[in-house]
């Protein structure tokens, strides 16, 4: 690193109100790729009234020189450190003028004002517009931005930057000025500047009051048809957050721009969102039906952060879940609407069961809102997102859809224009329904997974039925003592073919609940996943097969699959400690004989329900995971599925003909169910022309794709010719080949230690792009637990090696990438050892805050 920075945990104890404020910017940009000049006009007004000393951030800025009021300042006036400019002496109030000269080409970070294939694009959440001006770059700061940008016509025929275009003039040297107006107040994190030469897909909206808002895609040249989807997708968007939430668009224009290089999937810039394009472009021909999902999923994401999270945004970035789980829960409400609401709700789960319990089972364990912070960018997390999104979802789940829109209406009213807590939206819809919420707040201070232990009683004689239930959460790496928190547990009883529903509140360690039945009911619990908690019940497999046969709730259903799978491979580890020779029981076999023979109506269902559960699913029940042993029972589960069922897969398979591509929900669930019959045919021998026939002979990138996939998994033969042939066809296309570097990255056989150092010579790697990097280096550890964990360290080494290298390029990148290393603590002694040596070495070298902070907490 080139500045050490200080390694002082912030701390949500610790907020204070700013004692300054700025009330308007006006921001004029002289664009040069190696010393673009700033001049930043702040109106700056203290909240006391009185004078006193204003304190600005600011990173690896070159300050040329300061005004106040008119007069330039000495520099002894002032003070300059590595992260900070202190201004002794402020007046109430007071207009400053700094000029700054930034560097956008050396900015391999890509947070503040950075180059993405030549265009001048910025990142400022949480804290980058810090490293392109001094400010109080703090959210709870809102001012009026006036942006001017100045630029060679020709070169950057784009200028954009947030609100309206005011002006826009060619002056006599052939350069632009452009002048952009912003009138809703915001904080530095919202600001945006792009400037380029791009291909702009133009359409339009018309909202509910009649305003018509112009739509504009900003894109590489030559995509712009690829862009036509997500033009569409925000046009859903933007109708749903009117009907659902009563949510219209506030500026006459909205503008996305796509770029390459980019650390996160995409940003809600006011007006201005710039997305990583990977999540804007699409076309049959080189995406996937996932990635059509996708797109709608985030387009949808960023453009409903206009109301939460830019009209009402974070008091301080502890906060960080107030806009971003409540954010995820109306995307995810956008997408089951759009799409197959159970299909999504399984996907949600899964989420939670792999990552999100795995970070609360790790060392950097944090609530939704976290209470300490070192580097912010390490709290964009599963836990802040996704849980966060759970949380919200229960308060959905007990205030029911009514209830929960009242809510929103008097967080909306109380708050338009504001800067709030997570407190103030729980008040919210508590005052709105008349519901004290004081017990359900402790989800935001409380970090960990609750486990629920659940029994059954039934007294014939009484007709009663008994749900002894139980919570307990365990300590996490930061915070020993555990209450009980408030669960919704959604419960079905099935009983003579009928299912009868209930919502239970658990608000106690320990609680009763009884019903009156008949007959000896199969209790279905935590029905939709209503509570993100782990639940403990001992079911049979009879009973199982029972509820994935009858539950209402389809969540359900494919959650007693999963239980299943669960039991065989515990029966499988116990049976051989090798995992190879067990056997799965006739009774599953039958059951997948019967979905197969008839499919539910729901083929994307039926295809989830007939898949294995993937190894990071599996390794979560596990305290201490054993790796290898899992690895070898799974792909042997899909070996005796694949052979005992050979017939039916084929006859399923063969009956599921491909018709003209379309991204609408029932082909993609048809395509769903191919790929899983073309997955198991696979393993099975003799199936090289069906598996060449469906590669060559389909029109889109989703069952190409699934040719390769299961080639991949199965270790085929083909594989390699396949493979090679696409990157033939594909080599030109970074964002498919992404696929090709993926699929390379996890063939789950040893010579993928030198794959991985061939992708990384690849004319089209760059170690710049984080699309890229995690192209390769991600699918190598999530997707590839066989050679990641091989038993000789080699995995763990190589991508300690990446982590280290991408430090001193990118630090967000960076400290992503080494979450895999720092879980040691869960696995056996010798993989302990090797994991720990990596991160001690790690920890000797000059790390950024980022990687700082993770790889220290690993090892105290
Ligand atoms: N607010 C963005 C989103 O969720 C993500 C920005 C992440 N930035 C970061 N530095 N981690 O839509
Ligand atoms: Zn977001």
């Amino acid at each position: 690193m080139s500045q050490v920075s200080s390694r002082q945990a912030k701390k949500l104890s610790d907020y204070k109100a700013p004692e300054f404020t700025i009330t308007d910017v006006e921001l004029s940009f002289e664009l040069n790729p190696q010393a673009t000049k700033l001049t930043a006009v702040y109106q700056l007004k203290s909240a006391s009234g009185k004078a006193g000393t204003l304190i600005l951030d600011g990173q690896e800025l070159k300050l040329l020189s300061v005004s106040l009021d008119g007069q330039l300042l000495n520099a002894d006036c002032y003070q300059v450190t590595a992260e900070q400019l202190i201004l002794p002496g402020m007046p109430a109030k007071a207009q400053l003028e700094l000029n700054i000269e930034l560097n956008p080409q050396a900015n391999t970070a890509l947070e503040g004002l950075y180059l993405s294939n030549g265009a001048y694009c910025t990142q400022c959440e949480a804290e980058g517009f810090r490293r392109i001006s001094y400010y109080l770059d703090r959210p709870d700061v809102l001012a009026r931005f006036t942006t001017h940008i100045i630029a060679d016509d020709t070169a950057y025929p784009a200028l954009l930057s947030n609100g309206n275009l005011v002006s826009s003039t060619l002056l006599p040297d052939g350069r632009r000025h452009v002048t952009w107006v912003d009138p809703f107040p915001k904080p530095s994190y919202l600001f945006a500047l792009v400037a380029g030469d791009f291909d702009c897909l133009k359409g339009s909206y018309t909202t509910g009051s009649g305003r018509e808002v112009a739509l504009e895609f900003y894109v590489d040249k030559g995509n712009k048809n690829r862009a036509q989807f997500a033009l569409e997708s925000l046009q859903r968007a933007m109708l749903w957050d009117e009907q659902r939430f009563g949510l219209e668009y506030d500026l006459d224009i909205y503008m996305v721009v796509a770029v390459d290089f980019f650390n996160m999937g995409a940003m809600e810039n006011k007006g201005l969102n710039v997305f990583n394009s990977k999540y804007v472009l699409a076309d049959q021909q080189s995406a996937t039906d996932t990635d059509f999902f996708n797109i709608e999923s985030i387009i949808g994401h960023e453009y409903f952060h206009n109301w939460t999270g830019n009209r009402v945004t974070c008091r301080d970035w502890f906060q960080l879940s107030l806009k971003e789980g409540l954010t995820v829960f109306r995307d995810q409400q956008f997408s089951a609407d759009m799409g197959s609401a159970t299909l999504n709700r399984i996907d949600a789960v899964k989420t939670i069961r792999t990552a999100q319990f795995a970070e609360d089972a790790g060392p950097m364990a944090h609530p939704i809102r976290p209470q300490q912070v070192l580097e912010m960018n390490n709290f964009y997390t599963v836990t802040v997102y996704d849980k966060g999104a759970e949380v919200i979802r229960m308060l959905h789940t007990l205030l029911g859809q009514d209830g929960f829109r009242k809510g929103m209406d008097l967080y909306f009213k109380r708050h338009d224009g504001q800067a709030v807590t997570c407190d103030d939206f729980v008040n919210a819809m508590q005052d709105a329904n008349g519901r004290d919420l004081t017990l359900f707040s402790r989800w935001y201070q409380q970090s960990g997974t609750p486990e629920l232990k659940v029994h059954s009683q039934f007294d014939a004689k009484k007709r009663e039925f008994k749900l002894l239930m139980q919570q307990h959460t365990p300590a996490t790496a930061d915070q020993a003592d555990k209450e009980p928190l408030l669960l919704p547990v959604r419960v079905e009883l099935l009983a003579e073919g009928a299912s009868l529903p209930y919502l239970l509140e658990m608000t106690e360690t320990q609680q009763e609940f009884s019903f009156a039945v008949s007959q000896k009911p199969v209790p279905v619990l935590l029905a939709d996943f209503s509570a993100p908690v782990k639940l403990q019940y001992q079911y049979s497999m009879d009973e199982l097969l029972q509820i994935a046969r009858d539950a209402k709730d389809g969540v359900a259903r494919w959650d007693a699959i999963q239980q299943l799978w669960q039991i065989q491979v515990k029966a499988a580890i116990e049976a051989n400690s090798s995992g190879a020779e067990y056997q799965l029981p006739a009774a599953l076999f039958e059951f997948y004989r019967q979905l197969l023979v008839k499919p539910l109506d729901d083929l994307a269902f039926t295809a989830e329900l007939l898949t294995v559960p993937a190894y990071d699913m599996v390794a979560e029940q596990f305290d201490e995971i054993p790796v290898q042993t899992l690895v070898v029972a799974l792909q042997s589960f899909q070996q005796q599925l694949a052979t005992q069922l050979a017939e039916q897969w084929q006859l399923c398979y063969q009956s599921l003909q491909a018709e003209a591509y379309q991204y609408q929900q029932q082909q993609v669930a048809k395509r769903a169910l191919r790929s899983v019959c073309l997955h198991y045919l696979a393993f099975v021998a003799g199936k090289d022309e069906l598996l060449r026939q469906q590669y060559n002979s389909s029109d889109n990138m989703t069952d190409q794709l699934a040719v390769l996939r299961a080639c991949r998994s199965a270790s085929h033969p083909l594989f390699a010719e396949l493979m090679s042939a696409f990157e033939q066809r594909w080599n030109k296309d970074v964002l498919v080949l992404d696929k090709w570097f993926s699929l390379s990255a996890s063939y789950p056989q040893p010579p993928v230690f030198n794959t991985l150092e061939q992708l990384t010579a690849h004319p089209q790697f760059s170690w710049q792009n984080p699309n890229r990097v995690r192209a390769v280096f991600g699918a190598f550890y999530q997707q590839n637990p066989a050679m990641f964990h091989s038993e000789d360290g080699k995995g763990y080494q190589q991508l300690a090696d990446v982590v280290l290298k991408m430090d001193a390029i990118n630090p967000q990148v960076a400290s992503r990438l080494v979450t895999p290393l720092l879980s040691w603590k869960r696995y056996q002694s010798a993989r302990q050892q090797q994991l720990k040596a990596v991160l001690q070495a790690m920890l000797t070298r000059d790390l950024s805050n980022d990687l700082y902070e993770k790889v220290s907490k690993s090892l105290s």
